[in-house]
């Protein structure tokens, strides 16, 4: 994105000068979430969110994330495919992979 830069002193462009956070231990990314399940971690402290169909708690994340950590405060609970779309690298794509909790699902029919 323009304005942005990632070069080293060298002018080099080919690996970014900033490490990305990752956590500990990365998230799984095998359980199926549903949007009720979403909407209740939806506060900065407790943040999941829904970007192209996957569910991530970006909780850790956020602190570190180069946008800024406010995406916490915005878009807890909610679905951010939308706005996701518009901003990253495929390395920002390739990072959420530590952070995803599963794919979402829809909620499965009431028992008789
Ligand atoms: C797991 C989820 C996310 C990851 C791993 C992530 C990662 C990143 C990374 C690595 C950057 C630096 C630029 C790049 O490499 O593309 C970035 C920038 C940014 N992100 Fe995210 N992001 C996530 C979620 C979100 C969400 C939900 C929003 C909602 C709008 C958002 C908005 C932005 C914005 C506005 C920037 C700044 C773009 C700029 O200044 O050039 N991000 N993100």
């Amino acid at each position: 994105m323009a304005g942005r830069t990632k070069q080293g002193h060298d002018g080099s462009s080919h690996s970014p000068v900033v490490q990305l956070w990752t956590p500990a231990a990365p998230a799984k990314g095998t359980r199926p979430v549903t949007r009720a399940e979403v909407v209740l971690h939806n506060t900065k402290d407790d943040c999941w969110v829904i970007i192209r169909g996957k569910v991530y708690d970006i909780t850790a994340w956020a602190p570190h994330h180069p946008g800024g950590a406010g995406i916490a405060r915005m878009y807890a609970g909610k679905e951010a495919t939308a706005e996701f779309g518009d901003y990253h690298s495929a390395e920002a794509v390739a990072h959420m992979a530590h952070f995803c909790i599963g794919e979402l699902v829809e909620a499965p029919a009431a028992l008789p």
